[in-house]
């Protein structure tokens, strides 16, 4: 009979067979639930030969980086070491347009940097040991990935109309060159079922309860091409967006909140003057499981304050609209 509890014993005693009494395994963190949990599992099942390990990829939200290395150390007791890749990352972007070009794009570099920096962790453990003697380190051979059950069967055993919805770019179908190998605890749990295990494992509501962010970040929510400015314009009208959400006590009757920054132009006006801008669109759904979705309906004046603040305070946004649209036939993301 299957609980959250053995769940837990059994997959920490699954991790420890795996990886033997030495092997040791570097985890991408994105500040995520998913994510944190199964960092927090790795964590409980082989201590420091675990490195927890956020890749900046220059389309997070703004200040992400920072606050997630805080909560990590404060609520997990782990330490994350982030590496800024965030020039790599928008140089390869760099007039891509197509969403799924946008994600093997974002997937593969993240790779790699997560490769680089399994060898620069090994060849550091290899200097200290010539430098200090003692007892050498194990191999970095495995790579921790939060995946979990609906992203395996939207992107590799989703036969619909044999297509694959999306590709999330942190399943292992994509990563066919890869040496290091995926461990994946969370896979074949759902997004209720990962929060139910973070708690159990005492990470703090407001991780758990964290609205999901996804791999590819403001790449899949910049329509059209990215630049350093757009994504400027996307963290500022998210960073505004949750901020009057969590101030109207919103935060958590919503799943996912985010903003899309649409690639087309608007006319306006601004005093006497006419503007020519760019449009913001809201999405905020509610879901039980995120294979479907509806859209929220907010109180007008959280819309209104939004949409003000937006307009006044993003340059370069002129126009505020808010998306209706359930999933199926939409998806939660535009991209
Ligand atoms: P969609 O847009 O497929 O989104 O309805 C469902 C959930 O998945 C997230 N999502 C992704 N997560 N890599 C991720 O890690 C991706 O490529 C990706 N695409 C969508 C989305 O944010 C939502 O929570």
């Amino acid at each position: 009979n299957w609980t959250m509890e053995t769940f837990i014993e059994k997959e920490i005693a699954r991790i420890r067979e795996i990886c033997g009494p030495k092997g040791r395994v570097i985890g991408a963190v994105s500040g995520g639930v998913d994510s944190s949990v199964a960092a927090k599992l790795m964590h409980e099942a082989i201590g420091d030969r675990f490195q927890a390990i956020l890749v900046d990829n220059g389309v997070l939200r703004e200040n992400e980086a920072a606050q997630v290395k805080k909560m990590l150390s404060e609520d997990l007791g782990v330490s994350l070491t982030v590496i800024d890749a965030s020039d790599k990352f928008l140089d390869k972007l760099a007039g891509v347009e197509d969403p799924e070009q946008k994600r093997k794009i974002i997937g593969n570099t993240f790779i790699h940097v997560f490769e680089a920096e399994a060898e620069r962790i090994e060849a550091e453990a290899e200097k200290e040991l010539e430098e200090k003697g003692g007892e050498a380190k194990g191999k970095i051979e495995w790579l921790l990935q939060g995946t979990l059950y609906p992203d395996v069967i939207e992107s590799i055993s989703f036969k619909g109309p044999s297509a694959t919805i999306k590709t999330h770019h942190n399943v292992g179908g994509l990563l066919a060159d890869m040496k290091l190998k995926l461990i994946e605890p969370l896979r074949e749990l759902f997004k209720d079922e990962v929060r139910a295990l973070g708690r159990l494992l005492s990470i703090p509501a407001h991780l758990v309860n964290r609205h999901p962010f996804p791999g590819p970040g403001l790449a899949i929510r910049i329509l059209g091409p990215i630049t350093r400015e757009q994504v400027k314009i996307a963290q500022q009208a998210d960073t505004i967006y949750i901020d009057e959400i969590r101030k109207a006590g919103l935060y958590d009757q919503i799943s996912q909140a985010f903003a899309v920054l649409l690639p087309v132009r608007a006319v306006g006006v601004m005093g006497d003057k006419r503007t020519y801008e760019q449009v913001i669109a809201l999405r905020a759904v509610t879901t039980e499981d995120f294979m479907t979705a509806d859209w929220f309906v907010f109180p007008t004046d959280v819309l209104r304050r939004i949409s003000s603040r937006i307009t006044n305070e993003v340059a370069g946004v002129n126009r505020v609209t808010y998306d209706i649209s359930s999933k199926p036939p939409g998806t939660v993301e535009w991209l």
